[in-house]
């Protein structure tokens, strides 16, 4: 099944843009209304995009490009789904930012030739992207490739930790080290909404030593690690709201890292 995942992946994500797109969990009629989409932490991690190039990987529908774009960035968005760069090219418009932003369909691991060579000052990535991907090696050298020199990639992701726990979050349950595809035939995306046509999907489990010596590997200088006590959603019953849209264990519960956030440059 996995020799399949990228016809299987694509099919899924296809499936799931119609779903998100009219459901309230990616909001798109508060995000052409202004709403941001960004978390509080990454403008101040990634500092002023005024009239900076960024290519964000893995784009979707283009919620977390065209906040960008709305800060100032001239942007590209990334992402093998037809239909989620339709989605938000048609946002795109929407919200008066067309000037500067454009979408291409491709798999990120063809990103270089798809852009034709094109380095940018922001490579930005993450929240549920390496999952679906087999090879962190590869995608590093891949994502290092398309930064220019004196340029930052930033990554930001669920943290690897999370995916081990069980379903209440509170005992581990998954092998962190685990390796290989795992394949799931699932009818919903984790937005609910309407049932799936296309259900199958391969994901990967990547440690956070693994994305951090991926990344080294390709000359990048790391300049900030940060792990995060909190979450974009209610991942575990446990998580209380703190923010409007920050999720965190409650007072005196151990904590758990729950996202990261990594900087790194290409040396000018
Ligand atoms: C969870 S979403 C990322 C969401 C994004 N961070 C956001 O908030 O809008 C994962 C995205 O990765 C895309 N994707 C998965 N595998 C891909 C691949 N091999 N190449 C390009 N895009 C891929 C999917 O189409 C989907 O849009």
């Amino acid at each position: 099944m996995t020799d399949d995942w990228l016809r299987h992946n694509r099919e899924n994500w296809d499936d799931r843009v119609g779903v998100h797109a009219a459901g309230d969990f990616y909001d798109l009629p508060g995000f052409r209304a202004g709403a941001d989409h960004l978390r509080p932490f990454e403008a101040g991690e990634l500092g002023d995009v005024t009239g900076r190039s960024l290519l964000h990987l893995q784009c979707h529908m283009g919620q977390d490009t065209l906040s960008w774009a709305r800060r100032g960035a001239r942007v590209t968005g990334l992402d093998f789904s037809a239909e989620a760069v339709s989605t938000a090219r048609a946002l795109a418009a929407d919200i008066g930012v067309a000037d500067r932003a454009r979408f291409v369909v491709s798999d990120v691991y063809e990103a270089e030739s798809a852009l034709g060579g094109e380095r940018f000052d922001i490579v930005y990535t993450g929240l549920g992207a390496l999952v679906w991907l087999p090879d962190v090696t590869r995608w590093a050298r891949v994502a290092a490739s398309l930064v220019a020199e004196g340029g930052v990639l930033y990554l930001v992701e669920f943290h690897p930790f999370t995916e081990v726990l069980d379903e209440a979050g509170e005992s581990v349950v998954t092998d962190y080290f685990l390796t290989g595809g795992e394949t799931y035939d699932f009818p919903y995306s984790y937005t609910g909404g309407a049932e799936l046509t296309r259900t199958v999907q391969v994901q990967w489990h990547h440690t956070l030593g693994e994305i951090v010596t991926a990344l080294a590997r390709t000359g990048l200088v790391i300049e900030l690690l940060t792990e995060h006590d909190f979450t974009m959603w209610p991942r575990f019953p446990a998580l209380e709201r703190s923010g409007e849209r920050e999720f965190r264990f409650p007072a005196g519960q151990p904590r758990v890292p729950l996202m990261f956030s990594l900087r790194a440059r290409r040396p000018a």
